[in-house]
């Protein structure tokens, strides 16, 4: 039985209590400063303000990594509010990861379609999923646990059953609203893909093993995190959400027993 604990607070503070070197995977998806209406969290700070949260996230995840842990951290460009000019906070994040102490394994491009339209300059159809690493000789890589078709099926230098890696670059639909209806997840705004963090969790940990993620939002890292019987720590600096993080975490593994 592995065990999922969720607290509410802001993630620098309730990192601290946490040991050092006990956590093996770190993923999470911050505000992007979208002026998203999270409740509590204002969406719309100074992008220095932004900078110092992601800083403080980041020096905590370190510290609490076990030494071959990752950190996963979704984050895409956006558009300045005032300027309009696209602000792109995977660079920074990067740059924010170097100064605490990261190596970047990989900048995983995430593919999507089902968003709107832009007319005035191209449309967005990508986030990036930056790939930290503490010690980049030593990492948790569980390639054969998120092998994908092979393309090819009649080369005979391949053995076509054994799957091919999935690459950086990953397609998976977005959840907008016509998902979060259909599941009853319509009080967060912004939610990451189930099936995107099935992956990383495969990859980036063993059964077991202790994963965090400090944004938790809607509960999708501990929710998988338990499907996969790794033991979960996520936190939320609103409670508002803890009821949906709750029913999450019972409905969905009781589906998944079920199914
Ligand atoms: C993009 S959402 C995360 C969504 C999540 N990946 C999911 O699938 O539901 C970011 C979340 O961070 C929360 N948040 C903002 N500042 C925080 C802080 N300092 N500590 C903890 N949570 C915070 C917001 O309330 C919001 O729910």
């Amino acid at each position: 039985m592995v065990e999922s604990r969720v607290e509410f607070g802001d993630c620098r503070d309730l990192m601290r209590k946490l040991k050092p070197a006990s956590i093996r995977l770190a993923i999470t998806s911050p505000p992007y400063n979208l002026k998203k209406n999270y409740g509590l969290y204002a969406d719309n700070v100074h992008i220095e303000e932004w900078k110092n949260l992601i800083d403080g996230t980041m020096k905590e995840v370190h510290r609490v990594l076990t030494n071959d842990g990752s950190f996963f951290l979704n984050v895409s460009p956006v558009p300045d509010d005032k300027t309009k000019e696209i602000i792109p906070l995977d660079s920074i994040a990067w740059e924010l990861g170097k100064k605490n102490g990261f190596y970047l394994r990989n900048k995983i491009v995430w593919h999507f379609n089902n968003m709107q339209n832009c007319v005035n300059r191209l449309s967005g159809r990508w986030e990036a999923v930056l790939w930290f690493v503490k010690d980049i000789d030593n990492y948790v890589f569980n390639l054969k646990d998120i092998k994908i078709p092979c393309i090819t099926k009649n080369d005979k230098r391949f053995d076509a059953n054994a799957g091919r890696n999935p690459t950086d670059v990953w397609y998976f639909d977005r959840v907008n609203n016509m998902t979060k209806k259909k599941m009853g997840l319509e009080c967060h705004p912004c939610i990451y893909p189930a099936q995107m963090i099935e992956r990383i969790i495969k990859m980036s940990s063993d059964k077991g093993d202790w994963v965090l993620d400090p944004f938790l939002g809607s509960g999708t890292t501990s929710v998988v995190a338990k499907k996969l019987n790794r033991n979960s720590v996520g936190f939320e600096i609103d409670k508002k959400f803890e009821h949906l993080i709750r029913k999450r975490l019972s409905i969905e593994t009781l589906q998944t027993i079920l199914a």
